[in-house]
C-alpha cells in the first residue's frame, strides 16, 4: 500500500519514526511529508532512512513530476502524526501553503490524524470546531490520549502510541476495502490442494558474527502463500530471512504453517520434506548460490592478514525438487534477472525455465533500485512451451494471484 505520513511540528514527531518503521516493516511504501517546523524535531535524514524514500517539504522540488499532486493522488492512505492545532486548523480551512497541505487537498484516500498538543490548545473552541469539521468530512481521528505532557502537566493532548495509530489506520483501510470489495470471499479454487512455498533470503555464515546474504525481503513469497491460503489451499511456508513484519499475516492464517530457518542447507531439507506431500511447490526464496567452505568458529580478525574466503557451490534446491517431483506435482520457480529490456528479460526467462525444468517460471526484472524491498512487482510467467502465459504487474498480492491462476490453468 502507498502510505503518505504527514508530520507537523510537535515533539511527538519522534514517536512517528516508530510508526513509519512499523508501516515499512509491514510491507507498505511510505512517503514522509514533514512540515518545515517538523524538521526542527526530527530531521530529513531520519525520515529518509526509516522510509527509504527521499523527503521534501517543498512544492517546488520535482516540479516536472508534479510531486505535490502525485503524492496525494497515488496515496492509498494519508496519516498526519503528530497533527498540531495549527495543521488541523489549516486542514479544516483547506489551506495548502506547504507540500503536506497540497497533498491533503489532492488526495481522495482515507485520512487519519493523530492530534498532539497541550490540553488547553486541544480544548480550545477553535480546535474542537476544526476537529468536528474534519470528522464531518470523514477524517478519522486517533487520540489524543490523556496523560503526562511535555510541559510537566497532564491532560488530554498526548499523541496516541505509534502501534495504536498504525492499527487504526490499517482498520480504516480494511473498512474501505471491505466496502469496495464484492460481498463474496475469495474463490476457493485451490481448496483441497497442499502447497509448499519458500521465501526470504538465505544466510550463509562466515564466522559467528558475519554471513553472506542478499536483499530479498520475503514479501513476494509471503503473498504467494497468503493468496493460496485465501483461495483454500493448505500451505507450508518455509521462510529464510525476511524483513520485519513480513510474516505476520501468514503466521495468523489458519491454513498456513510457517517454518523459519536460515541457510540454504536448512531450506533444502525443509522444502524436500514439504514437497513430499505437496501438489504444488513454489520456490520464491533467494537462495545463496555459494556458501563458505569452512565456517570459522572464531571471529575472523583483520590482524590475521588479508581476508580470503573459499566458497563452495550450494545445491540447486529447485533442480533437486524437479528431479524428485511426484506424479502430478506442479513445480514453480522464480528468477530475478537484470535485463536491458523486456525482450532480453523474456529471453533469459526462457533459458532459465528450460535449464531448471520447472512447469512455470516467474521472471522479474531487478536492479539496484527495483524489485527487492518494493511493495509492487512485475513478472512474466513462462510455461514449459516457452509461452508467456501471463504478464502480471501491481501489488505483490496481485502478482501472487496471477501466479495461482496460471498454476490452475496448467493443472
Ligand atoms: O538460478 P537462479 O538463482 O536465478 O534461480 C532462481 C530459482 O531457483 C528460484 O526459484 C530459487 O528459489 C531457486 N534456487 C534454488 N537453489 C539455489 C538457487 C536458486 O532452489 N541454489
Amino acid at each position: 500500500m502507498f502510505v503518505v505520513v504527514g508530520v507537523s511540528g510537535g515533539i511527538a514527531a519522534y514517536k512517528t519514526v516508530q510508526l513509519v518503521r512499523a508501516l515499512v516493516g509491514g510491507g507498505h511504501e511510505v512517503h514522509v511529508v514533514p512540515t518545515e517546523d517538523a524538521l526542527r524535531f526530527v530531521g530529513t535524514a531520519t525520515w529518509e532512512a526509516v522510509s527509504r524514500h527521499p523527503v521534501t517539504t517543498s512544492v517546488h522540488e520535482d516540479v516536472a513530476e508534479v510531486r505535490h499532486v502525485a503524492l496525494g493522488t497515488r496515496a492509498d492512505l494519508v496519516i498526519v502524526a503528530p497533527a498540531t492545532a495549527n495543521t488541523l486548523a489549516k486542514m479544516a480551512g483547506g489551506i495548502a501553503d506547504n507540500l503536506l497541505g497540497v497533498t491533503l487537498l489532492a488526495t481522495t484516500a482515507p485520512v487519519v490524524v493523530a492530534p498532539a498538543m497541550h490540553t488547553a490548545m486541544w480544548e480550545h473552541a477553535a480546535t474542537q470546531e476544526n476537529i468536528a469539521t474534519l470528522r464531518a468530512r470523514g477524517v478519522h481521528v486517533v487520540g489524543p490520549a490523556d496523560g503526562p505532557l511535555t510541559g510537566g502537566d497532564s491532560g488530554p493532548g498526548r499523541m496516541a502510541e505509534p502501534d495504536e495509530i498504525a492499527a487504526a489506520a490499517l482498520a480504516v483501510i480494511q473498512e474501505a476495502d471491505a466496502a469496495a470489495a464484492p460481498a463474496s470471499p475469495a474463490a476457493q479454487d485451490l481448496a483441497g490442494l497442499t502447497v509448499a512455498v519458500s521465501t526470504g533470503g538465505t544466510r550463509e555464515p562466515i564466522d559467528p558474527v558475519r554471513f553472506l546474504g542478499n536483499r530479498s525481503s520475503g514479501r513476494q513469497g509471503a503473498e504467494v502463500a497468503l493468496a493460496a491460503a485465501d483461495r483454500g489451499a493448505t500451505v507450508r511456508l518455509v521462510a529464510a530471512h525476511v524483513d520485519e513484519g513480513v510474516l505476520a499475516a501468514a503466521e495468523r492464517h489458519p491454513l498456513i504453517d510457517v517454518v523459519r530457518l536460515s541457510t540454504a542447507a536448512e531450506l533444502e531439507t525443509a522444502m524436500t520434506d514439504a514437497a513430499a506431500s505437496a501438489d504444488v511447490v513454489v520456490m520464491v526464496a533467494a537462495v545463496a548460490d555459494f556458501r563458505v567452505a569452512e565456517v570459522s568458529h572464531e571471529k575472523i580478525r583483520k590482524e590475521n592478514g588479508a581476508a580470503h574466503l573459499d566458497l563452495v557451490e550450494n545445491p540447486d534446491i529447485l533442480a533437486g525438487l524437479v528431479a524428485a517431483r511426484r506424479p502430478g506435482q506442479t513445480v514453480v520457480g522464480f528468477a530475478a534477472e537484470t535485463a536491458r529490456d523486456d525482450a532480453e528479460l523474456r529471453e533469459r526467462g526462457m533459458r532459465k525455465r528450460a535449464r531448471k525444468g520447472v512447469d512455470l517460471l516467474a521472471v522479474n526484472r531487478v536492479d539496484w533500485d527495483a524489485g527487492f524491498e518494493a511493495a509492487d512487482n512485475a513478472v512474466l510467467l513462462i510455461d514449459g512451451t516457452d509461452a508467456v502465459v501471463a504478464e502480471a504487474a501491481g501489488s505483490k498480492r496481485a502478482v501472487a494471484d496471477a501466479l495461482w491462476d496460471a498454476v490452475l490453468a496448467l493443472r
